[in-house]
C-alpha cells in the first residue's frame, strides 16, 4: 500500500499555527561495546512524518513557504563509509526517494538553519526525540538574534510538536492497522509455535528462541521490547527478562513476547503448563484473569471513558480472588483501599502503536478520555502470587497468570488483531499437548 508520509505532513501542517517551522531529529547511534553498536532503529516520530531510517538526519518541515517545504538533512555519500557500514542515500536519494523539496549536509546544518528558520515566528520540536534538539535550536536562533540589526527577524515561540503528533499517532491509519494486523499475525504464530515445543527441563531462553525465530523467520528482525518469559515464581515478576531458569514439570510458565513488524508493535502475553495440564490451583487463577480479560473488552467500545476497561478489570479480579478466598472482607472495600494490589499491581492496557508502550494522552482536561474508532491498545489483565507473600496458603503460591491481547476500536465496538492466539484453557491445553 502507499506510504503515507507526506499525506502526514500535509496533516500536520493544518494543526500547527501560522508562520511555523517543524523540526524532529533522527535517532542516535547507541555504542554496546567497541566498534559494535546496538541495532539501530530509527525515532518513531522521526520515521512517522519522513518514512526516512538513516540516522544522524534531521527533518524541517516549513509549511507556509512555497519552496523548499520539506528538507532532510542528512549524511553525505561516502565510498569507504559506505563499504564499511552500508548504503547512504545522500542528498540525490533523500530527494528521488523520500520526497523532499531539498535535501542539504548535516555537516552543514549550524550553518544553514539560522537562514532557513528566519521568518517563522514559532518553531515545533519534538521534546520526545531525542538528540538535544532543544540545544541546538537556541544555537541557531542564538546566530538569527546576532542579525538583527541588519534585520533578521528571530522566532517568537518555541512549541512542543508533541501532543499534535501524538494525536496523529494515536489515530491508527488503515495502512498502520494492516502492518499492525501482520506484526499480529507474526506474533500469534511465535506462541503457538512456543506452546508446541515448550517441555519440562527446557530453560526459559530455549522457549524464548521459539519467539525469535518465528519473528525474523516472519520478516519482523526484532521483537518489540525485551521478551519476558519467566518459569513458576518467575511469572510474577512484571519485567522479568533475565528468562535463564529451568522449567518445571507443574509450572506456569508467563511469555509477554511481540514482534516489531515494519516499525509496528504487537505485545501479546500468554500463560501455559510446562507440561501440558493446569493444576487445579492454575486453572481457578486462569479462569478468573480470563473473565476480567473477556469483561474489560466489553467496555472498550467508541465513547466509553478509558478508565472503564480496568475498572471493570479491577472489579472482576477482586471478585474471583475473594471466591477463592485469597482477600477477605467486602468486594468495595477491597476496591477502595486497593487491597488487591498485591495481586494486580498494573492498570488494564496501554495505547499500542510504533511504540510498545504507544504515544497519546489517556486523560483530557483532567478527565478519562473517550475511546475513538483507530486507537489500539493492549488489554493484560493479570493475577500475580508470589512466593514470597504472607497470608497466602501455599498452594496459590508461584502462579501468575497474565492473559494481553491486542485491539483495535472500530465503529461499533472492537475488534481483536490476535484473534488465534490460543486463550481458553482447552485452546491453551491442546496446542501444548500438540
Ligand atoms: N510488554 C510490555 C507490556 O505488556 O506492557
Ligand atoms: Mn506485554
Ligand atoms: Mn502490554
Amino acid at each position: 500500500m502507499k506510504n503515507n508520509f507526506s499525506e502526514r505532513r500535509s496533516n500536520l501542517a493544518h494543526k500547527v499555527l501560522d508562520d511555523s517551522a517543524i523540526i524532529v531529529a533522527s535517532a542516535s547511534v547507541k555504542s554496546r561495546i567497541s566498534d559494535t553498536d546496538y541495532a539501530y532503529r530509527q525515532d518513531s516520530n522521526f520515521y512517522y512524518l519522513s518514512g526516512y531510517e538513516e540516522p544522524e538526519s534531521l527533518i524541517l518541515i516549513r509549511p507556509n513557504h512555497d519552496n523548499e517545504k520539506f528538507i532532510i538533512f542528512c549524511r553525505d555519500r561516502d565510498p569507504l563509509r559506505e563499504q564499511w557500514d552500508g548504503f547512504r542515500t545522500g542528498q540525490e536519494g533523500a530527494i528521488s526517494e523520500y520526497g523532499a523539496d531539498a535535501s542539504y549536509s548535516i555537516n552543514s546544518v549550524d550553518q544553514l538553519m539560522p537562514e532557513l528558520l528566519k521568518g517563522s515566528k514559532n518553531i515545533y520540536f519534538s521534546m520526545s526525540s531525542p538528540c538535544g534538539i532543544d540545544s541546538k535550536i537556541n544555537h541557531w536562533i542564538e546566530d538569527i538574534r546576532k542579525n538583527m540589526r541588519a534585520g533578521a527577524e528571530p522566532p517568537e515561540n518555541l512549541l512542543s510538536l508533541d501532543s499534535i503528533l501524538h494525536e496523529m499517532r494515536l489515530i491508527k491509519e488503515d495502512r498502520e492497522l494492516d502492518i499492525m494486523k501482520h506484526a499480529a499475525d507474526i506474533t500469534t504464530e511465535a506462541h503457538i509455535r512456543a506452546m508446541q515445543a515448550v517441555t519440562p527441563g527446557m530453560f526459559e531462553y530455549q522457549l524464548e528462541a521459539e519467539y525469535l525465530y518465528a519473528f525474523n523467520k516472519n520478516g519482523a528482525r526484532s521483537p518489540a521490547y525485551n521478551s519476558i518469559v519467566g518459569g513458576g515464581n518467575n511469572s510474577c515478576i512484571l519485567h522479568y527478562v533475565e528468562n535463564n531458569a529451568e522449567l518445571k514439570d507443574g509450572d506456569l510458565v508467563l511469555v509477554d513476547a511481540g514482534c516489531e513488524y515494519q516499525y509496528y508493535a504487537s505485545d501479546v502475553t500468554r500463560t501455559f503448563p510446562v507440561n501440558g495440564k493446569f493444576s487445579p490451583e492454575q486453572k481457578e487463577i486462569y479462569t478468573i484473569v480470563l473473565e476480567a480479560h473477556k469483561q474489560s473488552i466489553e467496555q472498550a467500545q467508541p465513547g466509553n471513558k478509558w478508565n472503564l476497561m480496568h475498572e471493570k478489570s479491577v472489579e472482576v479480579l477482586v471478585e474471583g480472588l475473594l471466591s477463592l478466598g485469597l482477600l477477605n472482607g467486602s468486594k468495595e472495600e477491597n476496591i477502595e483501599k486497593g487491597l488487591y494490589s498485591k495481586f494486580y499491581m498494573h492498570r488494564i492496557g496501554h495505547w499500542l502503536g510504533m511504540d510498545v508502550h504507544d504515544v497519546g494522552a489517556y486523560k483530557k482536561d483532567g478527565d478519562w478520555r473517550e475511546l475513538e474508532k483507530g486507537m489500539v491498545m493492549t488489554i493484560e489483565p493479570g493475577i500475580y502470587i508470589l512466593d514470597s507473600l504472607k497470608d497466602v496458603d501455599d498452594k496459590w503460591k508461584g502462579i501468575g497468570v497474565r492473559i494481553e491481547d491486542n485491539i483495535v476500536i472500530n465503529d461499533s465496538g472492537n475488534e481483536f488483531l490476535t484473534p488465534d492466539v490460543p486463550r481458553t484453557i482447552e485452546e491453551v491445553e491442546q496446542t501444548v499437548q500438540g
